[in-house]
C-alpha cells in the first residue's frame, strides 16, 4: 500500500549541463512502478520542471525557510519552491544540521511551513558514529523523530529518511540488521504517535552510500520503502539501476 520512493539529493552539485541527466532518467523510466524524485539545486528547479512535468519524475528541493516571505536575504520559501514546480522538500539533512546549525525545532518549523504551502516533506535523521558505538542510536533517532516531525502530517505528506551520518558519502553502510532495527523502531514510534493507519502509510527511506551494488539487498528489508541517494543520483547511469532495483523489490 506504500508506493516506493527513490529520491536523489544532488546537494550543491549541478549546472545547466546536468539537466541532461534528468532528461535521460525521465525517458528511461516512463513506466516506473516506484515514485522517482530528484532534488537538484534551487537554481535548476524551474528548468528541471520543464523536463519532468509530463514524465515519471517529481521534483524536490533541499531546504526551505520557515517563514512564508519577508526579509531573509538568500533564503527560499516553501511557496517559492511550489511555484518552481517542486512537490517535495528535504528537511533536516545532517549537512544542514551541521553546516547551518539546524536543530530539531528548526526542522519542525520548516516542515510546518512546507506542509502549509502544500509540499510533501522528507525529514532526515541519523546518528553519529560515536552515538552508534555507544549504543545510543535508537534513542537519538527517537529524539529527532519526536522533535523534528510536526503533528499535522498525514501518511501521504510525510516521508522519513534514516541516514546514519557515518554512512553518508563514505561508502560505509550499516548491516541489514542495523537498518532493519532502526526502521522497525521508527515505524513503532510513528504508530504510537499517529496511530497505526497513518504510521502504515508513511514511507521510510534509507540513505547513506546507496549504490547500484547494494540497493537490492537494502530494498529487501521489510520496513525500507525506498532510498535517499546522494552521490549515486548525480549520473543517470548510476541512478537508473537503483530505480530498477526498487521497482523489482
Ligand atoms: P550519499 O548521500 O548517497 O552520497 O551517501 C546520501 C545523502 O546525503 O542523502
Amino acid at each position: 500500500m506504500r508506493r516506493k520512493l527513490v529520491a536523489g539529493n544532488w546537494k550543491m552539485n549541478g549546472t545547466s549541463a546536468d539537466l541532461a541527466q534528468i532528461e535521460a532518467l525521465a525517458e528511461a523510466h516512463t513506466g516506473a512502478l516506484s515514485e522517482i524524485m530528484i532534488a537538484p539545486p534551487a537554481t535548476l528547479l524551474h528548468r528541471a520542471y520543464e523536463h519532468t512535468k509530463s514524465g515519471p519524475i517529481t521534483l524536490g528541493a533541499q531546504d526551505c525557510h520557515k517563514c512564508a516571505s519577508g526579509a531573509h536575504t538568500g533564503d527560499i520559501s516553501a511557496d517559492m519552491l511550489l511555484d518552481a514546480g517542486t512537490s517535495y522538500v528535504i528537511l533536516g539533512h545532517s549537512e544542514r544540521r551541521a553546516d547551518h546549525d539546524e536543530h530539531n525545532e528548526d526542522v519542525r518549523a520548516k516542515a510546518r511551513a512546507a506542509l502549509s504551502a502544500g509540499l510533501r516533506v522528507i525529514i532526515c535523521m541519523g546518528e553519529e558514529l560515536e552515538e552508534r558505538e555507544a549504543d545510543n542510536t535508537l534513542d537519538i533517532i527517537g529524539g529527532q523523530l519526536a522533535g523534528s516531525v510536526p503533528d499535522d502530517i498525514t501518511g501521504e505528506t510525510l516521508v522519513i529518511a534514516y541516514e546514519p551520518i557515518w554512512a553518508i558519502g563514505t561508502g560505509k553502510v550499516p548491516s541489514i540488521e542495523q537498518i532493519s532495527e532502526v526502521h522497525d523502531s521508527i515505524r513503532k514510534r510513528l504508530e504510537h504517535r499517529f496511530g497505526p493507519q497513518i504510521a502504515r502509510s508513511i514511507r521510510l527511506l534509507y540513505g547513506g552510500s546507496v549504490k547500484p551494488a547494494n540497493a537490492a539487498e537494502i530494498f529487501a528489508i521489510q520496513n525500507v520503502d525506498g532510498a535517499l541517494v546522494g552521490g549515486a543520483s548525480l549520473m543517470a547511469a548510476d541512478f537508473s539501476p537503483i530505480i530498477k532495483a526498487l521497482d523489482a523489490s
